[in-house]
C-alpha cells in the first residue's frame, strides 16, 4: 500500500513543486512505484515533466467524470505515473463545494489505486482551499517546503492549524512527514537566521539536508526534465537526491519499528 505524502505551504514560490518534480523522480530512480499527482490550477509539475494541456486530468476525476485509472498516465520515467492538472482545475474549488462529503473525494479515489505505488506524492496549490484540505484529508503524512527568506515563518501557523483540524476532524493518520529548508543560500546571513529559527521550532522534523539556491533547478522544468536529467551533477541535483535518500531511509525506519 502506497504512502501518500502531500507537498503543501500555501505560501506561494517557497519550492513545491520542485520538490515535488524531483522527489518523485528519485522515488522512481530508487526503483519504487510513484505516482505524482498534480493538483494545483497552474498544473507546473505536469509542465515540469513535459505534459500540457491534458484532457481528461484530475479535474475530471475530481468531479466523477472519470476514473482515476483512465487519467493516469505514464511519464517517459519507468516507475514514475502522473495524474496530471489543467487550468480548469480553477473551478473545481467552486464546484466541489456543492458535493458530498467535499474534503474526502481525492481520498476516496485513491483508494482504489493505493495498492498499486510504493508512493503517492500530492503537489498542492498556493492555497488553504478545498484542493489542499482534499489532499491532506487523503495522505499520511505532509512534507512542508520553507523558503530560507524573509517571512518564512510567517503562515507557518496557519498550515499547522489547518492541520490539526484535518487531523480532528478529516484525518486522524496525518503526520508531518518533514520539513524541508529550500532555496538555501550559503552566503547570506539571512539564510543561516531562518534555517536556525525553522530548527528550533520544528526540532527533528526538519529534513538534514537542505536544498541550495541553484540556477540549474530554475533552468530544468523549461526543458521538461527533473533536475537529475538535465543535470545530473549540479549541486541541485546532489541536493534532491540527498533528500530522496533521507526520506526514503526515515520511512524504512518507520516501517521496521511498527
Ligand atoms: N533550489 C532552488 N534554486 C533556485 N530556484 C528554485 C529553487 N527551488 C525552486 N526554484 C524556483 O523558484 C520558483 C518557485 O518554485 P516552485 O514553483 O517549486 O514553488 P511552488 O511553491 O510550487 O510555487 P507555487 O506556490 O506557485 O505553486 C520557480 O521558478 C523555481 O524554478
Ligand atoms: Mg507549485
Amino acid at each position: 500500500m502506497a504512502k501518500i505524502i502531500s507537498i503543501a505551504n500555501q505560501k506561494g514560490g517557497v519550492g513545491k513543486t520542485t520538490t515535488a518534480i524531483n522527489l518523485s523522480s528519485l522515488i522512481a530512480a530508487a526503483e519504487k512505484k510513484i505516482l505524482l499527482i498534480d493538483i494545483d490550477p497552474q498544473a507546473n509539475s505536469s509542465s515540469g515533466l513535459n505534459i500540457f494541456n491534458q484532457n481528461p486530468s484530475v479535474y475530471e476525476v475530481l468531479i466523477g467524470n472519470e476514473k482515476i485509472e483512465d487519467v493516469i498516465i505514464d511519464s517517459y520515467m519507468p516507475y514514475l505515473d502522473i495524474l496530471p492538472s489543467n487550468i480548469n482545475l480553477v473551478g473545481a474549488e467552486i464546484e466541489l463545494v456543492e458535493m458530498e462529503d467535499r474534503e474526502k473525494i481525492l481520498d476516496k479515489v485513491l483508494q482504489t489505486i493505493v495498492n498499486n505505488y510504493d508512493y503517492i506524492i500530492i503537489d498542492c496549490p498556493p492555497s488553504l482551499g478545498l484542493l489542499t484540505l482534499n489532499s491532506l484529508t487523503a495522505s499520511d503524512s505532509v512534507l512542508i517546503p520553507v523558503q530560507c527568506e524573509y517571512f518564512a515563518l510567517e503562515g507557518l501557523g496557519q498550515l499547522l492549524n489547518t492541520i490539526n483540524i484535518v487531523r480532528q476532524h478529516l484525518n486522524p493518520r496525518l503526520t508531518i512527514e518533514g520539513v524541508l529548508l529550500t532555496m538555501f543560500d550559503t552566503r547570506l546571513n539571512l539564510s543561516h537566521q531562518v534555517a536556525d529559527e525553522v530548527r528550533k521550532y520544528f526540532g527533528e522534523k526538519v529534513y538534514n539536508t537542505v536544498i541550495n539556491r541553484n540556477v540549474r533547478i530554475s533552468e530544468s522544468p523549461s526543458y521538461g526534465k527533473p533536475i537529475i536529467l538535465y543535470d545530473a551533477i549540479s549541486t541541485g541535483a546532489k541536493n534532491y537526491m540527498a533528500l530522496a535518500n533521507e526520506l526514503l531511509e526515515r520511512n524504512s525506519k518507520e516501517v521496521e519499528s511498527t
